[in-house]
């Protein structure tokens, strides 16, 4: 079986913007091509890893490969880069952050003088990549040209992963790790890495059309309610297993998708627990909507401080939602 943390170290290093999924797609590709009949990408960028069955029902799984960042709008006079955001990016998560663009040019993220740190937005900040005017920045610096957060994933006491882009490149890694031991099964089965999740499940849309699955379970991270304070109350959390959607803002999981996943999982004594997610979609609320409609549910891997530069999951968790991938896949309703 595949090395979570080793997989997630290595597709967390791979540049992949919403849009620009290139070169996490031809990772994974590699990675799924032996336990696949056939890989393909379509024209939005999504990878399909198709694995052939007895054609009962198509079971579509969908991880999105792509990441948020930030995009470069304006370069002034004295090097220093203006940017907005490619998918959901706070003042308060990425001031002083560490970033990287796709020719490896690294800045770091800071604030305007002028501006109120308790009340800026992302208008007021700027990369500064050590260039000592706009000519020379522009040279490695273009605009349009997009950063992604530059931090390693390691391991952490309790049987933690700390790792930029958890979401959702961990849930990809669920997904690869799930297809190496899946046994034949009566349903034909679409491993779908999806791209432009971030803008507004892009990537789904498209692959769930091609595709037109029977059934259609979205892997992605959600939050932990576990942190101090944390508001809404939220009852999922790390170490409680694999999450089975019921709700967040962009789909509510047809219940008997949701009774089809508690179900395996308690068959095969998988810890879960329940998930809704009041901000924030998944790829499950496009295919679910997908031509005549998909039934759609997600399994979700709690996560710490989402769209942060880091972010933090627990291993029994990823493992626990590798197992109810597995037995998801034979799905018979
Ligand atoms: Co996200
Ligand atoms: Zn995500």
């Amino acid at each position: 079986m595949l090395n979570i943390f080793e997989t997630q170290q290595k597709l967390a290093a791979a540049f992949g913007p919403s849009g620009q999924e290139n070169e996490v797609a031809g990772m994974i590709a590699e990675i799924a091509k032996p336990f696949a009949d056939e890989v393909y990408t379509d024209r939005l960028g999504n990878l399909v890893a198709y694995k052939k069955g007895g054609g009962e029902a198509s079971v579509m799984f969908s991880a999105h490969m792509d990441s948020i960042g930030l995009i470069v709008t304006h370069i002034d006079e004295n090097g220093f880069l203006w940017f907005s955001q490619v998918g959901g990016l706070a003042v308060w998560r990425i001031y002083g952050s560490v970033v990287r663009f796709g020719n490896g040019t690294r800045g770091v993220v800071f604030i305007n003088g002028k501006a109120n740190p308790k009340e800026a937005k992302l208008s007021d900040l700027y990369i500064d990549i050590g260039a000592p005017d706009g000519k020379t920045a522009r040279e490695t610096v273009s605009v349009g040209d997009v950063a992604v957060f530059d931090q390693p994933a390691f391991l952490m006491s309790g049987n933690c992963l700390a790792s930029p882009y958890l979401d959702d490149r961990i849930a990809c890694v669920v997904l690869l790790a799930a297809m190496q031991e899946i046994p034949k099964t009566a349903n034909d089965l679409y491993f779908v890495f999806s791209s432009q999740e971030e803008l507004g499940l892009r990537g789904a849309k498209t692959a769930a059309y091609g595709i037109a699955p029977t059934y259609g379970i979205a892997v992605d991270v959600t939050t932990s309610g576990d942190i101090p304070d944390h508001k809404p109350k939220m009852e999922c959390r790390l170490h409680g297993g694999a999450a089975v959607k019921i709700m967040d803002a962009s789909v509510i999981c047809h219940p008997r998708v949701v009774k089809w996943l508690e179900d395996a999982a308690d068959r095969e004594g998988i810890p879960r627990q329940r998930e809704i997610l009041q901000a924030g979609g998944t790829d499950a609320g496009a295919i679910q909507v997908a031509r005549a409609g998909v039934y759609a549910g997600a399994i979700s891997i709690p996560t710490r401080y989402i769209h942060n530069p880091v972010e933090i999951c627990a291993l029994d968790d990823v493992e626990a939602c590798v197992k109810l991938v597995r037995a998801s896949c034979a799905i018979s309703l």
